[in-house]
């Protein structure tokens, strides 16, 4: 699969308007646009990318409902009747507007409507710009179980305009720092943390260097087959404590749940891994700061392991996650016993 363009705030020129050249070369010259939006980014981001994109002006745009609960086959569906009664062909190419919620399903009709449309994602979200809209996967939820349909289908080009995350919520800003810090420390971006101020880790460089880390990582195993898993540091544990949370009626944000799941991640692996005590202390900081640091019974840490085991393990009934042995020196697979997970659970998050 061949690697989209990564378009991103360096330069003379604004991201968008270096879109707006990328979309006037012969490639797109029989090309008609679709813009996926939902009901945020049309009103927050719409007028400032047609406004710079020439060629979207002419654009048709379908609006998606807004959330996790509409990426469902059910929204694909009229999304694929709007493109036919529209006229798509496949020369059409999509626009996703929006955050993982948009380009997930928005890339998942792309890839599947005439066979596959080339797309081009434009996230508004931290999530989407540092995680989401890089990489291919394609997702819709079915019967509650997240992301269990989906194809691999690589966007032609990313564009990232960092001031789209002036009108996000800061609950949305914070979930996603938590991503855009596992993708710094997996990668070797990060060394020595602050022991305060979240924000500063919010900068157009680091979005910048965490997207490339991603968009790396994918391009030397898009399928997601070896190297890639070094991407699910803490998603482990991490989709674990969200379904507890969602069963339990206190859904956890994913960004929040990965957020706990990182700390437990951490915590084995100094214990197991040799990482340094003062790396996990300055994340505990960090990640405390970030978000209300959940706390777990022995009843919901054994809750939690029953719903890791679900996700994954090997042959010995162990579970398998990814560790840090150092920053950017991550483990893959590194089995981990039930008593070790609860030891996680309970003493990490504290
Ligand atoms: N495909 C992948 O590789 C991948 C990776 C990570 C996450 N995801 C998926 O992404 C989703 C989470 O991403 P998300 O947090 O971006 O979700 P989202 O798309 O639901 O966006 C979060 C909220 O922000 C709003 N919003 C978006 N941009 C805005 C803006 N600029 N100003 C104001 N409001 C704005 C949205 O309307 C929504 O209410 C999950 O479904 C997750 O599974 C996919
Ligand atoms: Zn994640």
């Amino acid at each position: 699969m061949a690697s989209p363009r990564l378009i991103l705030p360096e330069g003379r020129l604004s991201p968008l308007a270096r879109l707006n050249r990328y979309l006037k070369s012969s490639a797109f010259a029989q090309s008609r646009f679709f813009i996926f939006v939902d009901e945020h980014t049309y009103s927050h981001c719409l007028s400032q990318t047609v406004a710079q994109v020439e060629s979207l002006q002419d654009a048709e745009f379908i609006e998606f409902p807004v959330g996790e609960e509409f990426k469902s086959a059910e929204v694909a569906i009229q999304v694929w009747q709007s493109l036919m009664e529209s006229g798509a062909d496949r020369q059409s190419v999509v626009v996703n507007l929006g955050g993982g919620c948009v380009s997930d399903v928005g890339a998942f009709v792309a890839s599947t409507y005439m066979r596959g449309l080339r797309y081009v994602n434009i996230p508004t979200t931290l999530i989407g710009m540092v995680d989401a809209a890089i990489g291919g996967k394609t997702a819709l939820n079915l019967a509650g179980v997240k992301n269990v349909v989906g194809t691999f289908h690589m966007p032609s080009a990313v564009c990232v305009e960092p001031s789209f995350l002036t009108s996000l919520p800061e609950a949305d800003v914070r979930a996603g720092c938590v991503e855009l810090l596992k993708t710094l420390v997996v990668g070797g971006a990060i060394d020595e943390m602050p022991s305060t101020g979240w924000k500063r880790l919010l900068t157009v460089d680091n979005i910048s260097t965490a997207l490339r880390i991603k968009a790396s990582v994918v391009s030397r195993d898009p399928f997601d087959r070896d190297v890639r898993h070094i991407l699910n540091f803490g998603h482990t544990f991490g989709h674990a404590i969200e379904s507890y949370s969602l069963a339990q009626q206190r859904p956890l944000a994913h960004g929040f749940a990965v957020g706990v799941g990182m700390l437990c991640a951490l915590y084995l692996s100094v214990r197991k891994l040799g990482l340094s005590q003062r790396h996990y202390d300055c994340f505990h900081s960090w990640i405390s700061e970030l978000m209300p640091l959940p706390h777990f019974s022995l009843r919901d840490a054994e809750s939690i392991l029953q719903l890791m085991h679900h996700d994954k393990k090997n042959a010995d009934g162990n579970l398998l996650c990814v560790l840090l042995q150092d920053m950017g020196a991550p483990a893959v697979d590194v089995p981990v016993d039930d008593m070790e997970v609860r030891d996680a659970l309970l003493a990490a998050v504290k």
